[in-house]
Protein backbone atom coordinates (compact mmCIF):
# COMPACT_ATOMS: atom_id res chain seq x y z
CA UNK A 1 0.00 0.00 0.00
CA UNK A 2 1.02 3.47 -0.76
CA UNK A 3 -0.43 6.24 0.97
CA UNK A 4 -0.24 9.20 -0.41
CA UNK A 5 0.65 7.62 -3.53
CA UNK A 6 -0.64 9.89 -6.15
CA UNK A 7 1.33 13.18 -5.01
CA UNK A 8 4.91 13.75 -6.19
CA UNK A 9 7.22 11.48 -4.78
CA UNK A 10 3.97 8.83 -3.78
CA UNK A 11 3.45 8.39 -7.75
CA UNK A 12 7.06 7.98 -9.02
CA UNK A 13 7.81 5.57 -6.50
CA UNK A 14 4.12 3.25 -7.43
CA UNK A 15 5.08 3.88 -10.72
CA UNK A 16 8.70 2.02 -10.40
CA UNK A 17 6.63 -0.46 -7.85
CA UNK A 18 4.08 -1.54 -10.60
CA UNK A 19 7.45 -1.72 -13.19
CA UNK A 20 9.10 -4.31 -10.75
CA UNK A 21 5.69 -6.07 -10.47
CA UNK A 22 4.69 -5.40 -6.96
CA UNK A 23 0.85 -4.89 -6.72
CA UNK A 24 0.57 -1.67 -5.56
CA UNK A 25 -2.76 -0.35 -3.72
CA UNK A 26 -2.96 3.80 -3.66
CA UNK A 27 -4.77 5.25 -1.00
CA UNK A 28 -4.92 8.52 -1.29
CA UNK A 29 -7.36 11.66 0.59
CA UNK A 30 -6.86 14.04 -2.77
CA UNK A 31 -6.23 17.09 -0.60
CA UNK A 32 -3.14 17.96 -2.09
CA UNK A 33 -3.25 15.79 -5.17
CA UNK A 34 -5.40 14.92 -8.28
CA UNK A 35 -6.84 11.63 -9.49
CA UNK A 36 -5.32 12.55 -12.96
CA UNK A 37 -2.26 10.89 -10.94
CA UNK A 38 -3.76 8.17 -11.44
CA UNK A 39 -4.34 7.98 -15.26
CA UNK A 40 -1.37 9.13 -15.69
CA UNK A 41 0.42 6.01 -13.36
CA UNK A 42 -1.69 3.90 -15.72
CA UNK A 43 -0.59 5.56 -18.95
CA UNK A 44 3.63 5.71 -18.10
CA UNK A 45 2.67 1.88 -16.70
CA UNK A 46 0.87 0.99 -20.55
CA UNK A 47 3.95 2.89 -22.38
CA UNK A 48 6.79 1.01 -20.23
CA UNK A 49 8.72 -1.88 -21.62
CA UNK A 50 9.20 -4.09 -18.34
CA UNK A 51 8.67 -7.86 -17.91
CA UNK A 52 5.91 -8.40 -15.06
CA UNK A 53 4.13 -5.56 -14.52
CA UNK A 54 1.60 -5.66 -11.13
CA UNK A 55 -1.61 -4.23 -10.54
CA UNK A 56 -3.24 -1.29 -10.01
CA UNK A 57 -5.65 -0.19 -7.17
CA UNK A 58 -7.01 3.12 -5.66
CA UNK A 59 -8.95 3.87 -2.38
CA UNK A 60 -9.86 7.26 -1.85
CA UNK A 61 -10.07 8.52 2.08
CA UNK A 62 -7.89 10.14 5.08
CA UNK A 63 -5.51 7.76 6.67
CA UNK A 64 -7.13 9.67 10.15
CA UNK A 65 -10.27 8.07 9.57
CA UNK A 66 -9.62 4.45 11.31
CA UNK A 67 -12.87 2.78 9.98
CA UNK A 68 -11.85 3.89 6.67
CA UNK A 69 -7.93 2.62 6.74
CA UNK A 70 -9.44 -0.72 8.46
CA UNK A 71 -12.17 -0.74 5.88
CA UNK A 72 -9.20 -1.06 3.05
CA UNK A 73 -6.99 -3.72 4.81
CA UNK A 74 -10.36 -6.13 5.29
CA UNK A 75 -11.02 -5.57 1.58
CA UNK A 76 -8.04 -6.59 0.57
CA UNK A 77 -7.30 -10.00 3.12
CA UNK A 78 -10.89 -10.96 1.65
CA UNK A 79 -9.92 -11.07 -1.87
CA UNK A 80 -6.83 -13.09 -0.77
CA UNK A 81 -4.11 -10.18 -1.67
CA UNK A 82 -3.68 -8.58 1.85
CA UNK A 83 -1.73 -5.71 2.22
CA UNK A 84 1.57 -7.00 3.03
CA UNK A 85 3.67 -3.55 3.50
CA UNK A 86 3.38 0.00 3.31
CA UNK A 87 5.32 3.06 2.14
CA UNK A 88 3.89 6.22 4.35
CA UNK A 89 4.14 9.40 2.60
CA UNK A 90 0.95 10.73 3.16
CA UNK A 91 1.63 14.04 4.82
CA UNK A 92 1.58 17.55 3.94
CA UNK A 93 4.81 19.34 3.91
CA UNK A 94 5.65 23.06 3.50
CA UNK A 95 7.23 25.23 6.36
CA UNK A 96 5.59 28.33 6.26
CA UNK A 97 2.13 26.54 5.94
CA UNK A 98 3.11 24.38 9.40
CA UNK A 99 4.48 27.47 11.08
CA UNK A 100 0.97 29.25 10.56
CA UNK A 101 -1.31 26.06 11.19
CA UNK A 102 0.88 23.78 13.29
CA UNK A 103 -2.33 21.79 14.64
CA UNK A 104 -3.15 20.98 11.19
CA UNK A 105 0.45 19.68 11.10
CA UNK A 106 0.33 17.61 13.89
CA UNK A 107 -3.27 16.22 13.01
CA UNK A 108 -2.61 15.14 9.76
CA UNK A 109 1.40 13.91 9.62
CA UNK A 110 0.97 12.37 13.41
CA UNK A 111 -2.66 11.62 14.34
CA UNK A 112 -2.49 10.06 10.48
CA UNK A 113 0.32 7.83 11.11
CA UNK A 114 -0.70 6.33 14.60
CA UNK A 115 -3.92 5.69 13.01
CA UNK A 116 -2.15 4.00 10.00
CA UNK A 117 0.38 1.99 12.20
CA UNK A 118 -2.79 0.69 14.76
CA UNK A 119 -4.51 -0.94 11.79
CA UNK A 120 -1.11 -2.47 10.47
CA UNK A 121 -0.75 -3.78 13.81
CA UNK A 122 -4.06 -5.36 14.08
CA UNK A 123 -3.43 -6.54 11.01
CA UNK A 124 -0.03 -8.27 11.25
CA UNK A 125 1.19 -5.84 8.32
CA UNK A 126 4.28 -5.23 10.17
CA UNK A 127 7.15 -3.83 6.99
CA UNK A 128 6.94 -0.16 6.59
CA UNK A 129 8.97 2.44 4.58
CA UNK A 130 8.43 6.23 5.75
CA UNK A 131 8.90 9.04 3.79
CA UNK A 132 11.07 11.34 6.57
CA UNK A 133 13.30 14.02 5.89
CA UNK A 134 16.83 15.73 6.33
CA UNK A 135 14.98 18.65 8.05
CA UNK A 136 15.06 16.85 11.22
CA UNK A 137 18.92 17.25 11.21
CA UNK A 138 20.44 20.43 13.08
CA UNK A 139 21.85 21.30 10.13
CA UNK A 140 24.87 23.38 11.55
CA UNK A 141 27.43 21.64 9.98
CA UNK A 142 30.13 22.75 7.06
CA UNK A 143 30.20 18.42 6.03
CA UNK A 144 27.99 16.45 4.76
CA UNK A 145 25.80 14.97 7.03
CA UNK A 146 25.52 11.17 8.72
CA UNK A 147 22.27 9.52 10.07
CA UNK A 148 24.12 9.75 13.61
CA UNK A 149 24.23 13.80 13.53
CA UNK A 150 22.48 15.96 15.56
CA UNK A 151 18.68 16.00 15.58
CA UNK A 152 17.04 19.04 15.79
CA UNK A 153 13.91 20.35 13.71
CA UNK A 154 13.15 23.92 13.88
CA UNK A 155 9.74 24.20 12.90
CA UNK A 156 6.23 22.14 13.29
CA UNK A 157 6.64 20.22 9.79
CA UNK A 158 9.99 19.35 10.74
CA UNK A 159 8.39 18.05 14.15
CA UNK A 160 5.84 16.18 12.94
CA UNK A 161 8.99 14.08 10.45
CA UNK A 162 10.97 13.51 13.91
CA UNK A 163 8.01 12.88 15.95
CA UNK A 164 6.58 10.16 13.80
CA UNK A 165 10.21 8.58 13.46
CA UNK A 166 10.05 8.49 17.38
CA UNK A 167 6.80 6.75 17.48
CA UNK A 168 8.48 4.44 15.17
CA UNK A 169 11.20 3.68 17.27
CA UNK A 170 9.21 2.77 20.47
CA UNK A 171 6.97 0.25 17.85
CA UNK A 172 9.76 -1.16 16.79
CA UNK A 173 11.20 -1.76 20.88
CA UNK A 174 7.39 -3.09 21.87
CA UNK A 175 7.95 -6.20 19.42
CA UNK A 176 11.20 -5.88 17.80
CA UNK A 177 10.97 -9.31 16.64
CA UNK A 178 7.92 -8.20 13.92
CA UNK A 179 9.00 -4.88 12.70
CA UNK A 180 10.59 -4.04 9.98
CA UNK A 181 11.07 -0.35 9.63
CA UNK A 182 13.24 2.07 7.18
CA UNK A 183 12.59 5.54 7.48
CA UNK A 184 14.10 7.41 4.27
CA UNK A 185 15.69 11.10 5.20
CA UNK A 186 15.14 12.64 1.76
CA UNK A 187 17.25 15.43 1.06
CA UNK A 188 16.15 18.20 -1.54
CA UNK A 189 13.79 15.77 -3.85
CA UNK A 190 13.55 18.03 -7.43
CA UNK A 191 13.30 16.70 -11.20
CA UNK A 192 10.17 14.98 -12.68
CA UNK A 193 10.18 11.26 -14.99
CA UNK A 194 12.00 12.19 -18.25
CA UNK A 195 8.33 10.60 -19.89
CA UNK A 196 6.90 13.83 -19.01
CA UNK A 197 3.96 12.05 -17.17
CA UNK A 198 4.58 12.48 -13.92
CA UNK A 199 6.07 15.96 -12.41
CA UNK A 200 5.53 18.23 -8.93
CA UNK A 201 2.18 19.57 -8.61
CA UNK A 202 3.35 23.37 -8.62
CA UNK A 203 1.12 25.90 -7.03
CA UNK A 204 1.97 29.75 -7.36
CA UNK A 205 2.42 29.93 -3.61
CA UNK A 206 5.01 27.58 -3.45
CA UNK A 207 8.40 28.29 -1.75
CA UNK A 208 10.71 25.80 -2.88
CA UNK A 209 13.25 26.80 -5.19
CA UNK A 210 12.22 24.66 -7.97
CA UNK A 211 8.78 25.44 -8.04
CA UNK A 212 9.37 29.33 -7.82
CA UNK A 213 12.00 29.12 -10.99
CA UNK A 214 9.21 27.58 -12.88
CA UNK A 215 7.28 30.30 -11.60
CA UNK A 216 9.74 33.18 -12.69
CA UNK A 217 9.94 31.24 -16.09
CA UNK A 218 6.27 31.27 -16.96
CA UNK A 219 6.32 35.02 -16.07
CA UNK A 220 3.73 34.52 -13.09
CA UNK A 221 6.52 35.82 -10.42
CA UNK A 222 9.04 38.74 -11.70
CA UNK A 223 12.13 37.44 -10.58
CA UNK A 224 13.91 35.02 -8.23
CA UNK A 225 14.35 36.20 -4.94
CA UNK A 226 18.33 34.84 -3.82
CA UNK A 227 17.78 34.40 0.32
CA UNK A 228 21.20 35.77 0.73
CA UNK A 229 24.71 35.77 -0.99
CA UNK A 230 26.48 36.33 1.55
CA UNK A 231 26.91 32.76 3.17
CA UNK A 232 30.35 31.15 3.80
CA UNK A 233 29.72 28.96 0.79
CA UNK A 234 32.21 29.51 -2.82
CA UNK A 235 29.58 31.56 -4.31
CA UNK A 236 28.03 32.80 -1.11
CA UNK A 237 24.34 31.29 -2.07
CA UNK A 238 22.89 28.15 0.05
CA UNK A 239 24.22 25.01 -1.10
CA UNK A 240 21.75 21.99 -1.18
CA UNK A 241 21.72 18.68 -2.15
CA UNK A 242 19.20 18.21 -4.79
CA UNK A 243 17.97 14.17 -5.77
CA UNK A 244 16.43 13.86 -8.82
CA UNK A 245 12.64 12.26 -8.31
CA UNK A 246 13.63 8.87 -10.23
CA UNK A 247 16.50 8.47 -8.28
CA UNK A 248 14.20 8.74 -5.04
CA UNK A 249 11.59 6.52 -6.04
CA UNK A 250 13.96 3.40 -6.51
CA UNK A 251 15.64 3.98 -3.45
CA UNK A 252 12.10 3.07 -1.87
CA UNK A 253 11.95 -0.01 -3.86
CA UNK A 254 15.36 -1.08 -2.52
CA UNK A 255 14.54 -0.18 1.06
CA UNK A 256 11.41 -2.27 0.71
CA UNK A 257 13.39 -5.05 -0.75
CA UNK A 258 16.30 -4.90 1.89
CA UNK A 259 13.47 -5.23 4.76
CA UNK A 260 11.53 -7.82 3.40
CA UNK A 261 14.41 -9.54 2.96
CA UNK A 262 16.56 -8.75 6.23
CA UNK A 263 15.76 -9.31 9.85
CA UNK A 264 13.47 -7.15 11.82
CA UNK A 265 14.94 -3.46 12.13
CA UNK A 266 14.38 -0.12 12.34
CA UNK A 267 16.82 1.99 10.02
CA UNK A 268 17.23 5.54 9.14
CA UNK A 269 18.39 6.50 6.09
CA UNK A 270 19.90 9.43 4.01
CA UNK A 271 18.83 9.49 0.49
CA UNK A 272 20.93 12.34 -1.08
CA UNK A 273 23.79 12.27 -4.31
CA UNK A 274 26.40 13.41 -1.57
CA UNK A 275 27.14 16.66 -4.17
CA UNK A 276 25.67 19.85 -3.46
CA UNK A 277 24.85 22.59 -5.78
CA UNK A 278 24.23 26.60 -4.88
CA UNK A 279 21.29 28.34 -5.84
CA UNK A 280 23.56 29.73 -8.10
CA UNK A 281 24.61 27.30 -9.65
CA UNK A 282 20.98 26.04 -10.34
CA UNK A 283 20.24 29.45 -12.09
CA UNK A 284 23.82 28.85 -14.33
CA UNK A 285 22.66 24.70 -15.18
CA UNK A 286 19.21 26.00 -16.82
CA UNK A 287 21.62 28.39 -18.83
CA UNK A 288 23.74 26.07 -19.55
CA UNK A 289 21.50 23.30 -20.19
CA UNK A 290 18.45 24.77 -21.58
CA UNK A 291 19.49 27.89 -22.32
CA UNK A 292 17.05 29.39 -20.15
CA UNK A 293 17.52 32.76 -18.24
CA UNK A 294 16.46 32.87 -14.66
CA UNK A 295 15.63 36.93 -13.51
CA UNK A 296 17.00 36.92 -10.18
CA UNK A 297 18.14 39.31 -7.53
CA UNK A 298 19.80 38.59 -4.23
CA UNK A 299 17.66 39.61 -0.88
CA UNK A 300 18.92 39.04 1.99
CA UNK A 301 18.87 35.64 4.19
CA UNK A 302 15.39 33.64 4.59
CA UNK A 303 15.19 32.55 8.11
CA UNK A 304 15.70 29.19 8.96
CA UNK A 305 17.57 28.43 6.29
CA UNK A 306 21.45 27.49 6.81
CA UNK A 307 24.04 27.65 4.06
CA UNK A 308 25.15 23.54 3.20
CA UNK A 309 22.99 20.90 3.83
CA UNK A 310 24.01 17.60 1.81
CA UNK A 311 23.99 13.95 2.72
CA UNK A 312 26.57 11.74 3.87
CA UNK A 313 24.85 8.65 1.86
CA UNK A 314 27.04 5.73 2.72
CA UNK A 315 24.85 3.91 4.33
CA UNK A 316 22.12 4.05 1.29
CA UNK A 317 25.26 3.21 -0.87
CA UNK A 318 26.65 0.07 0.88
CA UNK A 319 22.95 -1.16 2.90
CA UNK A 320 20.47 -0.66 -0.24
CA UNK A 321 23.56 -0.73 -3.34
CA UNK A 322 21.41 2.33 -4.10
CA UNK A 323 23.75 5.10 -6.20
CA UNK A 324 21.80 8.22 -7.52
CA UNK A 325 21.95 7.99 -11.47
CA UNK A 326 21.21 11.51 -12.23
CA UNK A 327 22.53 14.75 -11.89
CA UNK A 328 22.00 18.10 -11.42
CA UNK A 329 21.48 18.91 -15.38
CA UNK A 330 19.29 16.06 -15.86
CA UNK A 331 16.88 17.86 -12.85
CA UNK A 332 16.85 20.76 -15.07
CA UNK A 333 15.98 19.23 -18.62
CA UNK A 334 13.66 16.53 -17.02
CA UNK A 335 11.70 18.81 -14.55
CA UNK A 336 11.53 21.46 -17.24
CA UNK A 337 10.40 18.93 -20.20
CA UNK A 338 7.39 18.27 -18.03
CA UNK A 339 6.45 21.08 -17.03
CA UNK A 340 6.08 22.37 -20.63
CA UNK A 341 4.66 19.54 -21.29
CA UNK A 342 1.77 19.65 -18.67
CA UNK A 343 1.28 24.07 -19.27
C1 LIG B 1 12.83 22.98 2.25
C2 LIG B 1 12.24 22.85 3.62
C3 LIG B 1 12.55 21.48 4.14
C4 LIG B 1 12.07 20.41 3.16
C5 LIG B 1 12.72 20.65 1.81
C6 LIG B 1 12.24 19.61 0.82
C7 LIG B 1 12.31 25.15 4.47
C8 LIG B 1 12.93 26.07 5.47
N1 LIG B 1 12.79 23.88 4.47
O1 LIG B 1 14.24 22.91 2.36
O2 LIG B 1 11.91 21.31 5.37
O3 LIG B 1 12.41 19.15 3.64
O4 LIG B 1 12.38 21.96 1.38
O5 LIG B 1 11.69 20.09 -0.30
O6 LIG B 1 11.42 25.51 3.74
N2 LIG B 1 15.83 29.61 -2.34
C9 LIG B 1 15.98 30.89 -2.85
N3 LIG B 1 14.88 31.50 -3.36
C10 LIG B 1 13.64 30.93 -3.37
C11 LIG B 1 13.50 29.62 -2.85
C12 LIG B 1 14.62 28.99 -2.33
O7 LIG B 1 17.08 31.44 -2.85
O8 LIG B 1 12.68 31.58 -3.82
C13 LIG B 1 17.00 28.93 -1.80
C14 LIG B 1 16.87 28.67 -0.30
O9 LIG B 1 17.42 29.73 0.43
C15 LIG B 1 17.66 27.38 -0.14
C16 LIG B 1 17.55 26.67 -1.49
O10 LIG B 1 17.10 27.66 -2.41
O11 LIG B 1 18.99 27.67 0.07
C17 LIG B 1 16.55 25.53 -1.46
O12 LIG B 1 15.34 26.02 -0.91
P1 LIG B 1 14.03 25.11 -0.78
O13 LIG B 1 13.71 24.51 -2.09
O14 LIG B 1 12.97 25.93 -0.11
O15 LIG B 1 14.50 23.92 0.15
P2 LIG B 1 15.12 23.96 1.62
O16 LIG B 1 14.94 25.25 2.27
O17 LIG B 1 16.49 23.41 1.55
Amino acid sequence: MATGGLGYIGSETSLLLLQNGFDVLIVDSLINSSFSVFERIKKSLDNSNVGKKGKLFFRKGDIRNYDFVKSVFAEFKYAKNPIESVIHFAGIKSVPDSQKNSLNYWDVNVNGAINLLIVMKENNCNNIVFSSSATIYKSDSSKKIKESHKLHPINPYGNTKLAIEKILGDLFNSEKDKWRIASLRYFNPAGSNPNGFLRENISSNSTNLFPTIFNVLDNKKEFLEVFGNDWPTEDGTCVRDFIHVTDLARAHILSLKYLLNNDPQNIAINIGTGKGASVLEVINTFKEVLNLDIKYKFVKRRDGDYPYVVADNSLANSMLKWHPSKNLSDICKDSWKSHIQNL
